[in-house]
């Protein structure tokens, strides 16, 4: 990874005004990226000057983190002429608080390396508001005391936020006292249970300070960040999206995996920047793409339309228009089926899925309760009604995501059940008192015991229950898993092992399924959705011998994190109104997990707000490109190992 050129290296590149690599995993990524910053730590120990980074905190860097103990612990790399200044901190936070980031950066390396403490730099979060000024210029001038920035490693935030610097932020602007936008606070919730708890504002290092590093790379994984990344790199400059300021550095990279790759125009819309193989999923992308830019529904794309917007070789290749368009709209037509399981008897030969066997036997794999509603709950109570036998397991309680309160509410109700109705010896009674006096020597962000994990598993589990009773899965075919890298886990330190996947197996051994739905595949790989999937994958892997795998298609549904074009969609489920309304009804179910903070109801940031509105957008999609108009339509492509 040495520095960057500003010519692109490659025609299909052309647009990118930052280099900008595509690693085949966010892992593959982190090794190169530690190895680079090993040889830099090395390098300048032996001619005897110390090495300046600039470290992130989030969950991106924690793959570099570890790698970089890895070289620690492996290859004796020392940190002890190493000096750290970091980006950020939330201000207000000590630092013992657990969402501290002077807290998270020696956790997550700094205790694990041999770095001397008066080398580690984090601001201050509790440096009193009139003092803060002053602070943030002695910040600065310890940078400069120290030599610089050797190397700047940055996350990427949705807002475009690097550092704190959130839009706005001047591209001169330097070390001070920000405020967070709300997306950023709203990402931060489920790290603070409950956005009403993230603090508002923060001490950051400026844009202009950044840039002063005399390398800076950023890192960004998952389709979440895909947006974000191709805006800030394709884009002009502008204080909208303060990553995108990093154009002007001489020596910076982008290190992204495919997900978050996804909305660069050399992946999403190649045919833009160079010659390209035109086969029948780009075409169909492409004029998708066509029909979109110009408001025309597929069928009415003239031979002219394509020529004039870099298709023309499409045209000569595949053309004329007519029957290119007559081709790609039945493609389309047939990603459409009212029959998610096949329909029987019927010829199958351009429908999704097969129609034998029938029934069939499904699982859907949800990460935690909720998802499968989320992304599916139309489909399910399809599956379910045109009689195939329907597994719901989820992987994991989600008990992480249910905050105190909710389970304080679940443990006076009980207590309240037992005074209406005394009994001389209910066990449950003593549970909720149990958990009652634990919440009350709990603090607010202490790590839940063990009981109060179990009693937030309990709730996610009948919210579960009663969102799929209305879709009306039999309760003897839902299955909890409990995933042990869950249960044992916490945000940001889960660790996969091989008693994961045995349950997975178990499972798929048991039922033998024809059909398979799960999601989280393109997810940032440290969330819970892409473990999932990840677990998923593995337990496939070592059943693909076994003769139910051969016979067994993999569907995935949609993450709420990026949109799917139509062009993207291989199976269209449409919903008629009351399908979407049940729908809604089924996720209203997961009462612990709707929105506590007033202003975030207000706008479209309620779960079920956001399905709706996505299934809804998906069927206008379809609509303007010239097929049949539908109420809404959950999407799903299908997956086949690599
Ligand atoms: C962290 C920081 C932020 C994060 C960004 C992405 O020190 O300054 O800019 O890099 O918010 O966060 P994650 O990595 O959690 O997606």
């Amino acid at each position: 990874m040495s520095a960057p050129s500003l010519i692109p290296a490659a025609e299909n590149e052309q647009r990118e005004r930052i280099k900008t690599v595509v690693h085949p995993h966010a892992d593959a990524a982190a090794a190169l990226l530690a190895a680079d910053i090993a040889t830099l730590i090395r390098r300048n120990t032996a001619a005897g000057k110390p090495t300046v980074l600039g470290l992130a905190t989030g969950s991106t860097p924690v793959r570099l983190y570890r790698q970089l103990i890895h070289l620690h612990r492996e290859q004796k790399l020392s940190f002890k002429h190493v000096i750290t200044f970091n980006l950020d901190e939330y201000y207000g936070l000590p630092r013992t608080h657990p969402e501290s980031y002077w807290r998270f950066m020696h956790e997550q390396l700094f205790n694990h390396v041999d770095i001397a403490p008066e080398h580690v730099n984090v601001p201050d979060g509790t440096v009193p508001r009139d003092g803060v000024f002053a602070w943030c210029r002695a910040y600065e001038d310890k940078i400069r005391a120290a030599g610089g920035l050797d190397l700047q490693v940055l996350g990427i935030g949705r807002t475009g936020h690097i550092g704190f610097n959130e839009p706005g932020s001047g591209r001169d602007s330097r070390t001070r006292l920000v405020t967070l936008d709300a997306l950023t606070r709203r990402d931060a919730a489920r790290d603070f249970l409950g956005e009403a708890n993230v603090p508002r504002h923060a001490i950051t290092m400026g844009v202009g300070t950044i840039l002063e590093a005399r390398r800076v790379v950023l890192l960004a994984w998952g389709e979440a960040k895909a947006r974000v990344v191709a805006t800030a790199v394709e884009n002009p400059p502008t204080d909208t999206l303060p990553a995108s300021f990093l154009q002007g550095h001489p020596a910076v990279s982008f290190h992204v995996d495919p997900a978050a790759a996804g909305e660069l125009t050399r992946v999403r819309h190649p045919w833009l920047v160079g010659s390209i193989d035109w086969k029948p999923t780009v075409a169909r992308r492409a004029m998708v793409w066509l029909s979109q830019q110009l408001e025309k529904p597929v069928l009415k794309l003239l031979d002219e339309d394509y020529s004039e917007h870099g298709m023309a070789d499409l045209l000569t290749e595949q053309g004329p228009a007519y029957g290119l368009n007559i081709r790609i709209f039945n493609e389309i037509q047939h990603t459409i089926t009212g029959w998610p399981g096949g329909k029987p008897d019927a010829d199958d030969k351009h429908r999704p899925e097969r129609a034998a066997p029938q029934p069939k036997r499904v699982v859907v794999f949800s990460p935690e309760p909720s998802d499968d509603v989320l992304g599916m709950g139309g489909t399910l109570r399809r599956l379910v009604d045109q009689g195939h036998e329907v597994t719901v397991a989820y992987l994991t309680s989600g008990n992480l995501g249910v905050s105190d309160e909710e389970a304080a509410m679940a443990a006076e109700l009980v207590l309240e059940l037992d005074r209406a109705a005394p009994a001389a010896d209910n066990p449950g009674a003593a549970f909720a008192r149990e958990i009652r006096r634990q919440l009350g020597t709990k603090g607010a962000f202490d790590g839940d015991t063990p009981d109060i994990r179990r009693l937030k598993g309990i709730l996610r589990r009948g919210e579960a229950r009663a969102s799929l009773q209305t879709c009306g899965v039999d309760a003897s075919r839902m299955r909890f898993l409990d995933l042990p890298f869950y249960e044992n886990g916490r945000y940001r330190q889960f660790e996969l092992s091989e008693n994961d996947e045995a349950v997975i197996i178990a499972l798929l051994r048991e039922v033998r399924p024809h059909q398979i739905f799960a999601t989280g595949q393109s997810a940032d790989p440290s969330t819970v959705p892409a473990i999932c999937f990840e677990v998923l994958r593995r337990a496939l892997a070592r059943t693909q011998a076994e003769p139910w795998s051969a016979d067994c298609r993999v569907w995935l549904y949609r993450s709420p994190d990026r949109e799917w074009e139509p062009a993207e969609i291989e199976m269209a489920v449409p919903l008629s109104p009351r399908e979407l309304t049940q729908k809604v009804q089924a996720i209203y179910h997961h009462k612990s997990q709707r929105s506590q903070s007033p202003m975030v109801a207000a706008g479209l940031h309620e779960a079920w707000q956001q399905a709706e509105h996505h299934n809804r957008a998906i069927a206008r999609a379809y609509d303007a490109l010239g097929l049949a108009e539908y109420e809404a339509i959950e999407a799903f492509q299908r997956w086949s190992p690599a």
